[in-house]
């Protein structure tokens, strides 16, 4: 009983990792999620293909592994998080595609909350900025345009979960209705210092307590799978969302520790302990993982568009025909030769907030190559994270805590070292790799070996995260705030389209 099987269930793909008792990876399966894009702006997952995948993959590294499900001492979910789905408890049939963290449906509805002036004590409860990325206005809409469902959802006929509570509905076939408080703390109905369900919020948004699941620390034993689908039951003894799990996973336990992800998108986490601070830097205070009833919180920014970049110098400008061949030739040039790309193509998020911001390239000269702009794109990727830490650091500063003086990586373009020598060199504090980057699951066994003993305590699995390289600053201070301005400067022009 000494392995955890994590469950990664993301936008794009469902995941299945097993770990052993040292946190080393066993055992890894994947499969694909169709997208589903119905209108500009809409984006939308099959719930039943999530499940089908998410059990698929579990399956298969089950069986890669050579392992029974008997040797298992938990399963550990994490999850795309906001992500909505309302289902049906007698069939346990979604009433609807799920309404993805993508999709900007609610907008006009956040628009009307925001001329209010509902956004303060929303942000008060909720630690979140007014927007439709979290899941009350997707809740709002379903309720709204599925025939009947309001009546139903008064009459208790329904159930509302983010993508863990779905899953686990599946996995017990029906028996458990619950979330964990990191993606409670996404939905915008939850008090994150009470670590409840807001009952003013849910009377905002029209939405019936009967929808919504039980909430349980991340650590906890919330329930056990049915027999018959992984051939024993499995105790559920982790639940958090993807970018909560990845603070775990790094071990980033204490306040004023952070990691980045290097993904589509970059997501940045800094905990703040026990202590609710409410970001004057455009950053969203969410719930930390927790292990007890006792609130846990981290400051949030997102990059929108990260790696995501390297797929358009693929895609849109055919600069490379494989993304793995930017570094060779970012790396054919010194430096980007003075250009700026500022990759707005959605608008920028934190700390910016500028939705109608689009995409810039500044410093062009005659000489500048696809070489200048592939190193530029990536150096992107570095700046607009280096904007997100030091709103951080100035919100830590202002709460009288130390800033950042360290930053964990992962996600895919962490591989990168031209990549992380540079992020080092623009925040000036050393960047780190650790040995194992998938981050994400381990935080959800991390977390579901707490629950059954397999792990002791978080102090055991500090020492048992280990760095596989870091990055130290070698750029001159004065030096790396001149490229920082001359970003600022960038930004400013890509506002002005
Ligand atoms: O908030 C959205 C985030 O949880 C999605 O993460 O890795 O599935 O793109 P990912």
């Amino acid at each position: 009983m000494s392995f955890i099987l994590a469950l990664d269930q993301g936008t794009s793909s469902s995941r299945s990792i097993v770990f052993d008792a040292g946190g080393r990876i066993v055992a890894m399966a994947q499969q694909e999620l169709p997208q589903i894009y119905p209108r500009p702006g809409w984006v939308e997952h099959d719930p039943m293909e999530i499940w089908r995948t998410q059990l698929a993959t579990a399956r298969e590294a089950l069986a890669q592994a050579r392992l029974d499900a008997r040797a298992l001492g938990a399963i550990g979910i994490t999850n795309q998080r906001e992500t909505t789905v309302i289902w049906e408890r007698a069939t346990g049939r979604p009433i609807h595609h799920a309404i993805v963290w993508q999709d900007r449906r609610g907008e006009p509805m956040c628009a009307r909350l925001r001329d209010a002036g509902h956004d303060k004590l929303i942000q008060s409860r909720t630690g979140l900025l007014v927007d439709s990325y979290f899941s009350a206005t997707k809740i709002s809409w379903l309720l709204e345009n599925v025939p009947g469902a309001r009546e139903r959802a008064r009459r208790g006929e329904l159930a509302f979960g983010t993508v863990d509570s779905w899953l686990m509905w599946q996995l017990t076939e029906g028996a458990l209705h619950a979330t964990d408080v990191t993606n409670a703390s996404r939905t915008m109905l939850f008090d994150v210092h009470r670590n409840e369900w807001d009952a003013e919020l849910l009377r905002l948004f029209d939405v019936p307590v009967e929808l919504m699941p039980q909430v349980l620390p991340s650590s906890a034993r919330f329930g056990e799978t049915a027999a018959s689908l992984l051939g024993a039951p499995v105790l559920i003894g982790g639940v958090a969302g993807d970018q909560q799990a990845a603070l775990f996973g790094q071990a980033c336990f204490q306040a004023g520790m952070a990691k980045n992800t290097y993904g589509t998108g970059c997501f940045l986490l800094m905990h703040t302990g026990g202590k609710f601070q409410m970001s004057t830097n455009g950053l969203v205070t969410t719930s930390a993982a927790q292990r007890s009833a006792r609130p846990e919180y981290a400051l949030e920014g997102s990059v929108f568009v990260g790696g995501a970049v390297v797929q358009w110098l693929r895609d849109g400008l055919r600069a490379i025909e494989h993304s793995t061949q930017v570094q060779a030739l970012a790396e054919s040039v010194p430096d980007a030769g003075g250009v700026m790309l500022v990759p707005a193509f959605t608008g920028l998020g934190a700390p910016y907030w500028k939705p109608d911001a689009r995409g810039t390239i500044t410093g062009l000269t005659r000489g500048t190559t696809l070489a200048h702009i592939a190193r530029a794109a990536l150096e992107s990727i570095a700046y607009q994270s280096a904007a997100l830490l030091q709103a951080m650091s100035r919100d830590a500063v202002a709460a009288g805590a130390a800033p950042v003086s360290e930053l964990r990586v992962d996600g895919g373009a962490c591989v990168n070292d031209l990549l992380m020598q540079f992020q080092a060199d623009l925040l000036g504090v050393p960047v780190v790799r650790p040995a194992v980057t998938e981050t994400t699951a381990l935080g959800a066994a991390y977390l579901a070996g707490l629950a059954c003993g397999v792990f002791k305590s978080t102090e055991e699995l500090a020492a048992m995260w280990q760095p596989q390289r870091r990055f130290l600053p070698t750029l001159d201070a004065g030096r790396a705030t001149e490229l920082m301005a001359r970003w600022e400067h960038a930004v400013r022009q890509a506002s002005l389209n």
